[in-house]
């Protein structure tokens, strides 16, 4: 009897110290016959150091340190003629899309009648008036260096182009990134052809899965806008839309804005710029669709 009754404490006891133990928190280190180099004295990222007076295992860098360059910044430190523009990111034009100091702007915002609510049109809907602010002064157009940084390289061989064919094949080159960029990064939401919009009807699959309020690029609004601002909304994001600037580069974003610039094109351009003849066919291609017309 005793026999049976050891055996089955022998087996409580096996179950409990190789199962039971298992999942609790504990601060001492797991047991290690070998310790190998896994532990030596060394500092961690974010670590304390009782031997610095901030306390902190990371230093700063010193004071007026100048950035050169990124890749190979070590190898290379002191051995580049001038410091590399992308590091130091000075020009407000080309890195933030700022033409200058702040400016007064007109924004829309919902007249407001007695007792602080706003007036509704016929339409239910809000009547807007203009009200003067100040503002980001963001800059109209993309900037030369983005054109310029797009520029082909060309070998010995190429024929000559002229200037005005290298501006042309800038701006194809520009395009053509930002098509492909877009496409990647931002048509989940807003769809390749830049309607967004929610649910069934949604032009992105993010918002078919259920996202709301994605812009619509073919709206007046953001037509209007000018090119440094939807470069800022790369950078930074705008309300729900988040910030893209870690995943796509300052040329990049230049070149998703030169890309939304020609998809609003592409839904809005005036029938003026077909040429003539063109027209003529497209109304006899019309008018066979239709004959009661
Ligand atoms: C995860 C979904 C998502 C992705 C991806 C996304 N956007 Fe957006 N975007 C939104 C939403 C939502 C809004 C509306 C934000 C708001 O409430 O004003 C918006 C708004 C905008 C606007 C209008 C901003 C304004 O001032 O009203 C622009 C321009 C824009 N996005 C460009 C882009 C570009 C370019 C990309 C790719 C680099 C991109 N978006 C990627 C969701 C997204």
């Amino acid at each position: 009897m005793i026999k049976i009754i050891l055996w089955v404490m022998g087996i409580a006891v096996t179950i409990v110290l190789t199962l039971g133990l298992r999942g609790q928190l504990s601060k001492n280190r797991p047991w290690h016959l070998f310790w190998d180099m896994k532990y030596q004295p060394k500092y961690t990222s974010q670590s304390l150091s009782p031997f610095f007076t901030d306390n902190r295992s990371m230093r700063l860098p010193v004071e007026r340190t100048l950035a050169y360059t990124v890749p190979g910044y070590y190898s290379d430190a002191g051995m580049l003629d001038l410091p590399d523009d992308d590091v130091l990111q000075e020009d407000d034009v080309y890195y933030r899309g700022i033409a200058g100091p702040d400016i007064e702007i007109e924004i829309d915002v919902p007249k407001i009648g007695e007792g602080g609510k706003q007036i509704l049109g016929s339409d239910k809907k809000p009547i807007m008036e203009k009200k003067k602010e100040m503002g980001k002064n963001w800059i109209q157009n993309i900037p030369r260096q983005a054109i310029q940084r797009s520029r082909p390289i060309l070998s010995v061989s190429d024929k000559k182009l002229t200037e005005s064919e290298l501006e042309l094949e800038s701006w194809k080159g520009l395009i053509k990134r930002g098509q492909e960029r877009f496409l990647i990064h931002c048509a989940v939401c807003h769809g390749e052809s830049g309607y967004g919009g929610q649910g069934e009807i949604a032009h992105g699959i993010v918002g078919r899965y259920g996202m709301i309020g994605i812009a619509n690029y073919h709206e007046d609004r953001i037509r209007n806008m000018r090119d440094g601002e939807i470069f800022n909304t790369i950078t930074n994001g705008k309300n729900t839309m988040s910030s893209y600037a870690h995943q796509i580069k300052v040329q990049d974003r230049w070149a998703i804005v030169a890309y939304i610039r020609v998809l609003q094109l592409s839904q809005n351009a005036p029938v003026s710029w077909v040429p003539a003849e063109e027209r003529e066919k497209w109304k006899k291609e019309i008018l066979k669709k239709s004959p009661k017309e």
